[in-house]
């Protein structure tokens, strides 16, 4: 593996860095509600600011539909890095442009500043080579340090690094080794649990992932798929009926190549997707047209955790059930209990990533216990199917 340049060979002083972030953190009315993500990124802001940098912020956020969307700026979240560093953190209403431009402009080596959502700009996804260079024209520098944004070959997570001597930050860093010596050779057998809302363009990738790994545990509105292809009713749930024949496609990998695919076997179910909700436990065929799966049942949960006895690695990739609302967090609470707990015996390698899984496991309470903790889910998922990943290669010293 050829080597990545990191901050060891920056030489930042006074110079105006381009720092992508993952500030792609949880919410909740405007507020973050969970800031693992942020946290992991201070110690690169930090080391930059000390050593007389000005540091530019840039991220994503959200998947606004290619234009400003107040629902998706990055204002509250620039607010929460302010208080976990422990620094004023202006904030700039636009990635480019004036606003941009003034802003960096007005900096002091040591300042912190945060640009608006790249992804107001349609171009952002594209890797657009004119956004590219609005973008590089703000900084001296580029520092990569969004492993968890890595997999998208973005104009700030990639195609900055054409344009400007490119860096990995810290936590880039942190993460690529960690995970490097965890997936080389894993503890067998391996499985791979997958779940949370984010169905499209992970749903595909558990074909390769099944290559990887011997038992693949899937939960959260993924199952909900993977049911419907078995011909179960599934009412008013997330899924997917276009990736009904991709879901086909794996059931029948699995069983050609003799590995074991674990769907749920019953559901809790509820007509509104709200906090305590009035929901029963329904058999897979009993889910009414007007119902939503909201979390796996217990029959499930004991399956779940049963085949977690019986393996020596777990990566963990998304939540069982709508875990941000009571009572729908049990499936994801109680399993996650009972993998630290393995863990904890020295029975279980756990590894779990995602910003949703990250924010499950605080909320159980099992984080402390896992083996490893990324902040990064799609992300970690590629790196596991073997894939290169554009924001981690064009940080390679050529
Ligand atoms: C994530 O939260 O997984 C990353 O920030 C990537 O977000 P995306 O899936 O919307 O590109
Ligand atoms: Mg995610």
């Amino acid at each position: 593996m050829t080597a990545f340049r990191t901050l060891d060979q920056a030489d930042v002083k006074g110079k105006r860095v381009l720092v992508r972030l993952d500030l792609n953190v949880p919410t909740e009315n405007g507020k973050v509600t969970d800031v693992t993500r942020i946290e992991r990124a201070a110690p690169t802001i930090t080391e930059l600011t000390s050593k007389g940098a000005k540091v530019i912020l840039l991220s994503h956020f959200g998947r606004p539909k290619g234009g400003p969307d107040p629902k998706y700026s990055l204002a509250p979240v620039a607010a929460a890095v302010a208080e976990v560093i422990g620094k004023p953190v202006a904030f700039a209403s636009d990635c480019i442009g004036e606003p941009a431009e003034m802003a960096a402009a007005a900096m002091q080596p040591g300042d912190v500043l945060c640009l608006e959502n790249t992804r107001f700009h349609k171009e952002e996804e594209k890797n657009d080579p004119d956004f590219v260079d609005k973008l590089a024209a703000l900084g001296d520098i580029w520092v990569n340090d969004a492993f968890s944004a890595a997999h998208r070959a973005h104009a700030s997570t990639e195609g900055l690094g054409h344009k400007l001597p490119a860096y990995a930050g810290r936590s880039m860093q942190a993460e690529l080794e960690a995970l490097g010596k965890a997936l080389e050779q894993p503890k067998r057998p391996v499985a791979a649990v997958v779940g949370g809302a984010k169905v499209s363009g992970k749903l595909d990738l558990l074909g390769n992932l099944l290559d990887k790994v011997d038992v693949l545990i899937i939960g959260g509105g993924m199952a909900n798929t993977f049911l419907a292809a078995q011909g179960h009713p599934v009412g008013k749930s997330l899924c997917e009926p276009d990736l009904i024949p991709t879901a086909n496609d794996i059931l029948a990998k699995a069983k050609a190549s003799g590995k074991q695919i674990v769907l749920p076997v019953d559901a809790v179910v509820a007509e509104t997707f709200a906090a305590n909700a009035p929901s029963r436990v329904a058999a897979l065929d009993e889910v009414g047209p007007t119902e939503m799966i909201l979390d796996i049942g217990p029959r499930s949960i004991e399956h779940v955790v049963s085949e977690l006895e019986l393996i020596k690695t777990v990566l963990w990739n998304g939540p069982f059930g709508a875990f941000e609302i009571e009572p729908f967090d049990t499936g994801t609470v109680e399993i996650a209990e009972a993998a630290a707990e393995l863990t904890a015996a020295g029975k279980l390698v756990t590894i779990a990533g995602g910003g949703d899984t990250v924010s499950a496991l605080n909320h159980a309470g099992a984080a402390d216990r896992f083996t490893y903790i990324s902040t990064a889910g799609g992300a970690f998922l590629e790196m596991l199917e073997g894939k290169a990943l554009p924001g981690v290669e064009i940080l390679r010293a050529k």
